[in-house]
């Protein structure tokens, strides 16, 4: 199975509304997907509860106490949603089970402090340094005339890590969240503009080593 984390310790930096846009996506090309949510908060398992039985099926991947069950053997794509202040033994033992991580990061100050140190710690880890896990960033929310997008952008250089893509900030997120939806269960010329700002997330996920 193919899996992918989105992690970052920093709270309300855009993980959940990654990983649901993410299985929305890949269940939309088919794939057999599985959705696990490690965080006693549950934004992407209640997401999942609510979504319309009409759209493409995304699978529920159990946990307990933040650590995944046994991965549904039906799935060949799993997401693992994660809480805020994820570090240490924890994130270890996850890059053990996983073979991408995607790390949105928001340009603000205080998102990229602790962004640096999660950084360092991932170098740190041995499966990132062996290169079997392979790490992608994400700025989310993103308004790229802003000089806080520009100081984003020249911070995140300094880390041996892409910066896939940028996201704006769009209502609709919010309200297709709402509706147990993401943005790829919709057709809508407006959303489609938006859509294309993941194209490159998505491929960097799709293109094997
Ligand atoms: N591109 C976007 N445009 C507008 N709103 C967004 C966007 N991305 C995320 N949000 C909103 O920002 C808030 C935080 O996003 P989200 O819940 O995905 O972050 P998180 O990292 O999972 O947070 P937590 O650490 O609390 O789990 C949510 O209300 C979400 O709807
Ligand atoms: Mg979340």
């Amino acid at each position: 199975m193919h899996t992918i984390l989105l992690a970052n310790p920093k709270g309300g930096c855009g993980k959940s509304t990654l990983a649901t846009h993410l299985a929305s996506w890949f269940a939309q090309q088919d794939d057999m997907v599985c959705l696990g949510d490690l965080d006693r908060q549950q934004s992407s398992a209640l997401w999942l509860a609510r979504r319309p039985a009409s759209l493409p099926k995304i699978h529920s991947w159990s946990s307990e106490d933040g650590v995944p069950g046994p991965t549904p053997k039906t799935c060949n794509i799993g997401i693992l949603d994660t809480p805020a202040g994820l570090h240490g033994r924890p994130l270890r033992q996850l890059l053990k089970e996983v073979d991408r991580v995607v790390v949105p990061v928001a340009p603000s100050r205080f998102d990229l402090m602790a962004s640096r140190d999660f950084f360092e710690e991932l170098a740190e880890i041995k499966s990132v340094r062996k290169d079997r896990v392979r790490i992608a960033l994400v700025g989310m929310r993103v308004d790229p005339r802003t000089s806080a997008t520009q100081q984003m952008i020249e911070f995140l250089e300094q880390f041996d890590l892409p910066l896939v893509t940028c996201i704006r900030s769009a209502q609709r997120y919010v309200q297709a969240i709402e509706n147990g939806e993401t943005l790829f269960d919709r057709r809508s010329g407006a959303s489609q503009a938006d859509q294309r700002q993941w194209q490159p997330l998505l491929e960097w996920l799709v293109t094997r080593r």
